[in-house]
């Protein structure tokens, strides 16, 4: 890739687009901020977005689109049934991956609710280097359970180890051997894995967990949500792979899979998913869910206009110049707040920029749900909206009691070629502001529960007038800024 140097020496990520459609944002006054989190019952996920300055609760959805992406939008050919919008989004897929069979989903879950209808039964396990929320409660729904075995150091947040979200494969193997391989309908392999803070998976590491599936007969399947920062991070960080280019990289890690799905709402820079598969039997079955959950086996549940800007998005996801702006603004915020002492996951991941609750107000117990009060506080502090990817993201356990999340963070994702840098460097600004006043945030407990994923729906209040010391504390520091 060509680094482009500042003569100053200034190290700053340069982009390599320009904008040309804007939307206007707001930014509430402190006092509003703190009313407007308690009337969405201290959940971020039930604020209004009017009301948000800086939206870093996830990247699904909300990329930037590309010219070309818009443009491709105009020619959708809507029909119920074969439309040729269709036809040019299956031939990219097909070509991308090198698979047989391509299903549409209306989403990523969706791909989900549709593999485990077809492939799991009662008391069967999923061994995966990580669980994703959704993934885990579609298992657990079709009577599975999910075995994570992924490497220690994916679990320790401050690190420097390249591919955290590498397989233990010998745990594999040990996990495989007492269960049972006839328990076992496949592996999944999450790229980019997502909740322990976005971290890739080596190319090499894949092989080996191929090899174990060979040697037990079971099928490998990828999560490709987030292939594409994955795709970058081999490509930075595997020796062998500096000289090949993204496309080889995807056709590698493709051929040693048996079915992929993904989220469209991150690969691919659109809103939709799909399956890719070579089992014929297996599509087959899965068609009819296909046709029974989302829609003809022509569109499942997506919009021609979205399936177009997919085709789109897909081709331009190999373009390195396109793909490496999310890791390294990334990289930039996590660097910046390492510098302030900051507790964050290093090294920098994709998806978003991580916060250690744990470390950052260890004072909050995790059964007050430390993830979720720093992402209160640091709307509080600069109507800054992040993800809570912690404890608050697990539901009980089958006897009431809770399930404490191995990790307690907080996501602040990066929506690709939606900030600008000096919108960068006020987040960072308020995350420092915040932490040197870590010591006035405190606990949240439920007031409305959801049982199933109760992260998006749940209500919750402060265990005391901690928000509103904050929000003091903050108008004496800051004056009459907003
Ligand atoms: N798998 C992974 C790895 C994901 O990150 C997601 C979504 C899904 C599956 C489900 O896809 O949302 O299209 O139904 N992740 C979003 C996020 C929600 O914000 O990280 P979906």
């Amino acid at each position: 890739m060509n680094e482009i140097k500042f003569y100053s020496g200034e190290n700053i990520p340069l982009e390599m687009h320009k904008v040309r459609i804007v939307q206007k944002l707001y930014l509430p006054p402190v006092e509003e901020r703190l009313k407007l989190i308690n009337e969405a019952g201290n959940n971020a996920y039930l604020l209004n977005n009017r009301n948000i300055y800086m939206d870093m609760l996830t990247d699904s959805g909300v990329n930037a689109m590309s010219d070309n992406q818009q443009a491709a939008m105009l020619r959708a050919d809507d029909a119920y049934a074969g439309s040729e919008t269709f036809v040019r989004l299956e031939a990219k897929v097909l070509e991308l991956f090198g698979m047989d069979y391509f299903l549409p989903a209306h989403q990523g879950r969706a791909c989900e609710n549709i593999i485990s209808n077809t492939l799991v039964n009662l008391g069967d396990v999923i061994p995966m280097n990580y669980h994703f929320t959704t993934t885990k409660s579609h298992i657990e729904k079709a009577g599975g359970r999910v075995e994570e075995v992924v490497i220690k150091e994916g679990l320790n947040p401050k690190s420097d180890y390249p591919f955290k979200g590498n397989f233990d494969i010998e745990y594999l193997r040990k996990v495989i051997k007492e269960v049972g391989r006839e328990h076992i309908p496949f592996v999944r392999v999450e790229v980019g894995t997502n909740l322990i803070g976005g971290q890739p998976i080596s190319l090499a590491n894949m092989r080996e967990v191929r090899k174990v599936c060979d040697e037990f007969g079971i099928m490998l399947m990828m999560d490709a949500s987030l292939l594409q920062d994955n795709l970058y991070f081999i490509k930075e960080r595997e020796e062998e792979c500096k000289n090949m280019s993204i496309r080889e990289i995807t056709m590698e890690i493709a051929n040693l899979m048996d079915m992929l799905y993904f989220s469209a709402r991150k690969l691919g820079f659109a809103r939709g998913g799909g399956i890719c598969l070579r089992d014929k039997n297996i599509a087959n079955k899965m068609s009819e869910f296909v046709t029974l959950y989302e829609g003809f086996l022509t569109y499942g549940g997506m919009s021609v206009r979205e399936m177009e800007a997919m085709t789109i998005g897909l081709e331009e996801t190999m373009d390195e110049e396109i793909i490496n702006q999310g890791p390294k603004f990334i990289e930039y915020m996590v660097n910046e707040l390492v510098k302030k002492g900051i507790p964050v996951v290093t090294p920098a991941g994709g998806l978003g920029c991580h916060l250690d609750a744990n470390l950052f107000i260890p004072q909050v117990p995790q059964q007050e749900y430390p993830s979720a009060a720093l992402s209160v506080a640091l709307y509080i502090a600069g109507g800054i909206r992040g993800m809570e990817r912690g404890t608050l993201s697990e539901d009980r356990n089958e006897d009431g009691s809770e399930h404490f999340s191995k990790m307690e963070l907080l996501r602040l994702a990066m929506p690709r070629r939606v900030f600008t840098l000096s919108q960068v460097k006020y987040a960072i600004d308020r995350i420092v502001w915040l932490y040197e006043n870590r010591e006035l945030i405190g606990g949240l407990r439920f007031v409305y529960e959801p049982k199933i994923l109760r992260f998006f729906l749940g209500r919750l209040e402060p265990t005391s007038d901690w928000q509103t010391k904050l929000a003091e504390k903050f108008r004496q520091d800051f004056g009459d800024s907003l």
